[in-house]
């Protein structure tokens, strides 16, 4: 019997990940096995359910202290986000952390690999842990088209440009993505030098751009770094297809972003 069939919380909080998953897909980001989704779920397990034997131990690249003996919904590697969305525990595992944290059980429902990005997610499961609490519990990855599309120009891969443009496209990213966007400049996917990186960015950004690669959010439900993401992405849009239409557009002024700050409590502007 599936994990999910007896704790109905743990149920819910799939079910989420497999309605973003169907979201990923259908919006043209997750190409055969491209992106991947990790979520903390310590807290929906019962004891017993957090005890259960491991189906296999594997050993991680480096120490994680902050996530010792949490628990994660991972996606497999190389499984695909349509997939994830029909069939979320078919294309997924549950893994559990060592007391030490320098290893892994997988423990329901079978043997799924974790997702080959494992050491970006737990790494910064861990630095959100230890930095920003407990509620940061959701690390979602994807190869959204627009803004990959942007990481080839050198000028976007300048700290801050990419973040100000799209903010100026349309109000609501302003609102919606309210710490802007990171670049974490090309590493090989999957590697400790791309995790390192990528926490690094997160001490500003709650999105990071990677070049020529993807896109990835934290937060603190699975459908929120979609919507961030999302609305990014239309910024995006917005400016290729000015551009496409061969004219550069205005974008939002200072002073107009500036007035969303108080109306909405936004941290404030930054040059
Ligand atoms: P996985 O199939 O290993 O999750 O890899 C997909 C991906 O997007 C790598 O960056
Ligand atoms: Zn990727």
């Amino acid at each position: 019997m599936s994990i999910v069939e007896s704790n109905c919380t743990l149920a819910a909080r799939v079910a989420e990940i497999a309605e973003v998953a169907g979201y990923l897909w259908e919006r043209g980001w997750a190409e055969r096995n491209g992106g991947n989704i990790s979520v903390n779920v310590t807290d929906l397990l019962t004891r017993e359910e957090a005890e259960l034997p491991a189906l296999e131990t594997r050993h991680l690249p480096r120490r994680l202290p902050a996530v010792a003996k949490h628990l994660f919904f991972v996606t497999g590697t190389g499984k695909r986000m349509r997939d994830v969305a029909r069939r979320p525990m078919e294309n997924g595992a549950i893994i559990r952390l060592h007391p030490s944290g320098e290893a892994y059980d997988i423990i329901a429902d079978r043997i799924i690999s974790p997702t080959s990005e494992l050491p970006s997610h737990l790494a910064m499961h861990d630095y959100m842990r230890a930095v920003r609490g407990e509620n940061t519990k959701v690390v979602c990855h994807t190869h959204p088209t627009d803004l990959i599309a942007l990481t080839h120009h050198a000028r976007f891969l300048q700290p801050g440009v990419l973040g100000q443009l799209l903010w100026s496209m349309i109000p609501e990213t302003r609102i919606i993505v309210p710490r802007g966007v990171g670049i974490v400049p090309y590493e090989i996917p999957g590697s400790l030098a791309l995790a390192n990186a990528t926490i690094k960015a997160l001490a500003d950004h709650d999105v990071i751009l990677w070049e020529k690669h993807g896109c990835l959010a934290v937060g603190e439900e699975v459908i929120e770094t979609f919507d961030m993401i999302d609305t990014l992405s239309k910024s995006a849009q917005i400016y290729l297809c000015a551009r496409a239409a061969g004219f550069e557009p205005a974008g939002m002024s200072k002073e107009q972003l500036e007035g969303l700050v108080p109306v909405f409590h936004l941290p404030p502007w930054q040059d």
